[in-house]
């Protein structure tokens, strides 16, 4: 009876992680512990919890009489909706959750049965950084994740929740996961804190304006979700893993979808008469797919170009969309480089691509061109070309110059191209073309302006449409908006068996 205490005792203990005193704290700061967390993330009674008794090995500085349980990250296995994944939670009431030598090995040992068994692992991460009192070996274990993350990438969903600090070299492990989401006002993600970013620059800022969710959301890009609570982000991540398959090797699920609604007239609509007048493509989206399935990444960054997860009869696909209603819809250095890592991850996964794309080209500037849109732009290109998923694009309207190649050409792979009677596949926009190459007659008319009109509307109506593309077989059907939907269905369905293998390579050089 004695040994069933003993166990019982030592098991009560690791739940308390680093005390009542300490948990009463976390709450006060408006933050769960890291066992709550597991709660509301896991399948009820799924969890199984791995290492609930490992204790640090450190000895300096008195730690050898501070040992708890656990050593400050909470790490295991169970169902999400049903489905196998692996969790790790790092324990803030635990020497601030900070990551020490067997912190580190309890990490990586649940990084290392997700990759071997194929299934997403989930970071929830909470942590004051490097155990101090350590030193290096607690840098060698950050280094450790860090090369299993590197190595688990496009093998099994990685996804990191902030709730709480992330700063210095933790940051790198969620960096190189898939997906970051972070909880408003109590979790912060920065290389340098506020004081040394003081010191060496001189800069005033608080933690939440240099490195909180508002700020990585909109400004950086770095993180993908900002969440107004835990439970939001906690949502957040369930939401996420059902549009994902396990595994590269594994197919997102379909989900049963009656086909009632295939005909959607609201489509008709949406593309103003004006070229020139912004809509958003949202509601292209929103009327295109199964009723409220669009899940948004990246909201608020980059929002000239919208990307997100959604489903089409059932079946699980990435949306990459222009988006005019937003600088024109123009393409940018931080659209490119969204766009590029969405598609990367999709075709990761097996997830099947739908681009909209109404697109007046790059976007000009010494600002773009001094900062690399030569290079980053290439990324999404890049993305597109080595995709193998099945790939569809629908031109809306504008799909000028070099943007219209990169926005999943023909070209460059896509399986299948359609186009709205408003589409205007082009060089460039006809006033700019007819100043060009007119020039000269321009110039010598009696009325400049009026053979500017002229020009523009002869050069208008040869080319800002879709049957030039369409006589090429560069666009393989003008379609109604209305009939998007079901063209769409058949489409993906169609395409269910593709199989594409790229050129056997060690690895591309993306454009970095
Ligand atoms: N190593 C060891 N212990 C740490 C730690 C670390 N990196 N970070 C925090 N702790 C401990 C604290 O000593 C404190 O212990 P206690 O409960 O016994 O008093 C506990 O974790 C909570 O920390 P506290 O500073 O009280 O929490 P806070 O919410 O006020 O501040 C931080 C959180 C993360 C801003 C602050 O703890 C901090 O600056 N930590 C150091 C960050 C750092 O420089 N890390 C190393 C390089 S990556």
């Amino acid at each position: 009876m004695h040994r069933i205490d003993n166990l019982l005792q030592k098991r009560d203990e690791a739940l308390l992680g680093g005390g009542q005193k300490r948990i009463d704290s976390q709450h006060k700061k408006r933050k769960l512990t890291a066992r709550e967390r597991i709660h509301f993330l896991m399948d009820e009674g799924s969890f199984e919890e791995i290492g609930m008794l490992v204790t640090h090995r450190a000895s300096d500085f008195g730690l050898e009489e501070e040992i708890y349980p656990g050593d400050g990250v909470v790490t295991g296995y169970g169902n999400v909706n049903g489905r196998l994944v692996y969790v790790y939670a790092q324990d803030f009431t635990v020497f601030g959750g900070s990551l020490s030598e067997t912190h580190a090995e309890k990490i990586c040992k649940i990084m290392d049965l997700s990759l071997k068994n194929g299934a997403p692992i989930i970071g929830l991460n909470d942590s004051g950084g490097a155990r101090i009192q350590e030193g290096v070996v607690s840098l060698g274990g950050y280094a450790d994740i860090f090369y299993r993350n590197t190595l688990a990438s496009g093998v099994v969903p990685q996804i990191s929740a902030i709730m709480g600090p992330c700063a210095g070299g933790a940051v790198y492990s969620p960096a190189l996961t898939d997906f970051i989401l972070m909880v408003e006002n109590t979790s912060y993600m920065f290389v340098t804190g506020p004081n040394v970013v003081k010191t060496v620059t001189h800069e005033e800022v608080s933690a939440e304006e240099l490195g909180g969710a508002s700020t990585h959301s909109s400004k950086s890009g770095v993180t993908h979700f900002s969440c107004a609570n835990e439970i939001e982000c906690i949502n957040n991540i369930k939401k996420l893993l059902s549009y994902m398959p396990q595994n590269c090797e594994d197919d997102p699920a379909i989900l049963d979808y009656e086909f009632t609604d295939e005909i959607r007239t609201a489509l008709d609509g949406i593309v103003p008469q004006n070229a020139n007048q912004p809509y958003d493509i949202r509601e292209v989206i929103e009327n295109t797919i199964d009723e409220g399935s669009f899940f948004e990444v990246h909201k608020n960054f980059a929002e000239n170009i919208v990307v997100g997860f959604a489903r089409i009869g059932g079946r699980s696909i990435g949306i990459v969309a222009n988006q005019p209603a937003f600088l024109a819809g123009v393409l940018d250095i931080h659209a490119s480089t969204k766009g590029a890592r969405f598609v990367r991850f999709c075709d990761s996964f097996n997830i099947p691509l739908l681009v909209f794309e109404d697109v007046p080209g790059f976007l000009p500037g010494t600002d773009q061109e001094w900062n690399g849109i030569i290079n980053h732009g290439a990324k999404l290109l890049y993305a597109f070309c080595e995709a193998t998923v099945p790939r569809i694009t629908v031109i809306t309207r504008k799909a000028y110059g070099g943007a219209y190649c990169v926005m999943n050409s023909k070209h460059i792979g896509a399986d299948m191209n359609f186009a709205w009677p408003t589409a205007e596949i082009a060089v460039m926009g006809a006033k700019g073309a007819a100043e060009i190459i007119f020039k000269k007659e321009i110039s010598s008319a009696d009325d400049q302006y009026v053979k500017l009109v002229e020009k523009e509307s002869q050069y208008s109506e040869m080319f800002a449409n879709p049957y030039r593309a369409a006589e090429r077989g560069f666009v393989d059907e003008v379609i109604l908006p209305n009939e998007t939907r079901i063209k769409l269905i058949k489409a993906f369905r169609m395409l269910e068996n593709k199989s594409v293998k790229n050129p056997r390579k060690k690895h591309g050089n993306i454009p970095l």
